[in-house]
C-alpha cells in the first residue's frame, strides 16, 4: 500500500488488471454532478476502486462523453452514463453509496455561504431522489456550503420518512488531508506517520485542526498552532484566488472525496477498522450537527470519537467556543430552507 494513500486500496504501478478476479463484494457507486471539475476525477478514483463493481454517472449535461471515456479503463466496474431529471432514478436504484459535488462552486471575493441561493435547491432537489431511489444509501454530500447543505439533505430524508442519521455525511476529509499535508511539510514528518482529527464545519473558522490531538506525539509553538490552524481553515479560498475565477479546489478534492468513498466501501465490505472525519449529526456538543471523527461499519457511523473533545488547548477550546454561533447559524438556515 503507498504510503501517501492511508488505507486506500488504490496501488499506483498495481492498477486491478483485466484478469483480476472478481471480488465476493462489489459495490455500485453513483455521482451526482459527476461531469464538473470534481466530478471527473473523482470518477476516475472510484474507477481505480477493486471494490466497486458499477459507476453510476449523473449530470444535467456533458456526462456520457464522460463515461465513455472511463469505461474504457481496463478496471473491473461498468461506468454508465446518465442524463438530466428524466434518468436520475435509474442512476439512483440499487445503489450502495452516493457522492454529491452538483453544484456551483467559488469565485474570488466569494464565501461559501453565496453559494447557497444556487446550491442548496439542487441538493435538496437530488437528495429527494435518493430518498425516493436508494433510501440505504450511503450519501456523501460536496456541495457548499457543507454546514447548510446536510442539514438540508437530513431535513428531505425525515419529511420522506428515510432519515438514518448514520448515513448522512458532509465530505470534510480535504481539510483533514490539507491539515495531514500542511503539517508534515511544518515538522518534516513522513506523511504516511501523521494522524489528527478536524472537527467543527466546513468553512472559515468552523474548521478546526486539533493539532493537540496529533500522532506521533509533536509539540508546537503558539505560534505554531496559529500560523497552522489559518492555513488549513484558507486552504479552500488559497485554491479560489490561485485559480483566479476558474472555480475551487477540483483534483485534492477528488482526492479526499475518493478516499471518503473508498473508506465507506470497506465498512460496508465489513472491515472493523475504518474511521473518518466527517460533517454528521452529532451529540458531541450543543449543536445538531458536528464534524468529528467516527467509526464506519457496514450500517454506517459506529461510534463517535468523543476522546477527541477532551482535554483541548485553551486555544482549541476557545476556537471551539468561537465557530459555534456561525456554525448554528448556517444549520439552521439549512433546516428552514428545507421546511418551507
Ligand atoms: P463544477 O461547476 O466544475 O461542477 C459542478 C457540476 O455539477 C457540473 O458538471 C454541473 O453540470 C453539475 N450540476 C449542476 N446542477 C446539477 C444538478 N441539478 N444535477 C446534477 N448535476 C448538476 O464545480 P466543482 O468544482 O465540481 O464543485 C462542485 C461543488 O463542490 C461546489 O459547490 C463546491 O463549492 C463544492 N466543493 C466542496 C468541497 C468540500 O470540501 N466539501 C471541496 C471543493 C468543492
Ligand atoms: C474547499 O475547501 O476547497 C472547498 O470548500 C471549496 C471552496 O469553496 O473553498
Amino acid at each position: 500500500q503507498a504510503s501517501y494513500l492511508p488505507k486506500l486500496k488504490f496501488k499506483p504501478g498495481r492498477l486491478p488488471a483485466k484478469q483480476s478476479q472478481p471480488r465476493a463484494s462489489a459495490f455500485k457507486v453513483a455521482v451526482l454532478g459527476a461531469a464538473g471539475g470534481i466530478g471527473q476525477p473523482l470518477g476516475l478514483l472510484i474507477k481505480m476502486s477493486p471494490l466497486v463493481s458499477h459507476l453510476n454517472l449523473y449530470d444535467i449535461a456533458n456526462v456520457k462523453g464522460v463515461a465513455a471515456d472511463l469505461s474504457h479503463c481496463n478496471t473491473p466496474s461498468q461506468v454508465i452514463g446518465f442524463t438530466g431529471a428524466s434518468e436520475l432514478a435509474n442512476c439512483l436504484r440499487g445503489v450502495d453509496v452516493v457522492v454529491i459535488p452538483a453544484g456551483v462552486p467559488r469565485k474570488p471575493g466569494m464565501t461559501r455561504e453565496d453559494l447557497f441561493n444556487i446550491n442548496a435547491s439542487i441538493v435538496k432537489t437530488l437528495v429527494e431522489a435518493v430518498a425516493n431511489n436508494c433510501p440505504d444509501a450511503f450519501i456523501h454530500i460536496v456541495s457548499n456550503p457543507v454546514n447548510s447543505t446536510v442539514p438540508i439533505a437530513a431535513e428531505v430524508l425525515k419529511q420522506k420518512g428515510v432519515y438514518d442519521p448514520k448515513k448522512l455525511f458532509g465530505v470534510t476529509t480535504l481539510d483533514v488531508v490539507r491539515a495531514n499535508t500542511f503539517v508534515s511539510r511544518k515538522k518534516n514528518l513522513r506523511l504516511v506517520d501523521v494522524d489528527f482529527p478536524v472537527i467543527g464545519g466546513h468553512s472559515g473558522i468552523t474548521i478546526l485542526p486539533l493539532l493537540s490531538k496529533i500522532k506521533p506525539f509533536v509539540v508546537f509553538t503558539d505560534e505554531e498552532v496559529s500560523e497552522l490552524t489559518l492555513k488549513v481553515q484558507n486552504g479552500g479560498t488559497e485554491v479560489v484566488e490561485a485559480k483566479a475565477g476558474a472555480g475551487s479546489a477540483t483534483l485534492s478534492m477528488a482526492y479526499a472525496a475518493a478516499r471518503f468513498v473508498e473508506s465507506s466501501l470497506r465498512a460496508l465490505d465489513g472491515d472493523s477498522d475504518v474511521y473518518e472525519c466527517a460533517f454528521v449529526q452529532s451529540d458531541l456538543t450543543d449543536l445538531p450537527f458536528f464534524a468529528s471523527r467516527v467509526k464506519l461499519g457496514r450500517n454506517g457511523i459506529e461510534a463517535f470519537m468523543s476522546a477527541d473533545l477532551l482535554n483541548l488547548t485553551n486555544y482549541e477550546a476557545k476556537a471551539l467556543e468561537a465557530l459555534k454561533p456561525e456554525l448554528k447559524a448556517s444549520i439552521e438556515k439549512g433546516m428552514a430552507f428545507a421546511q418551507k
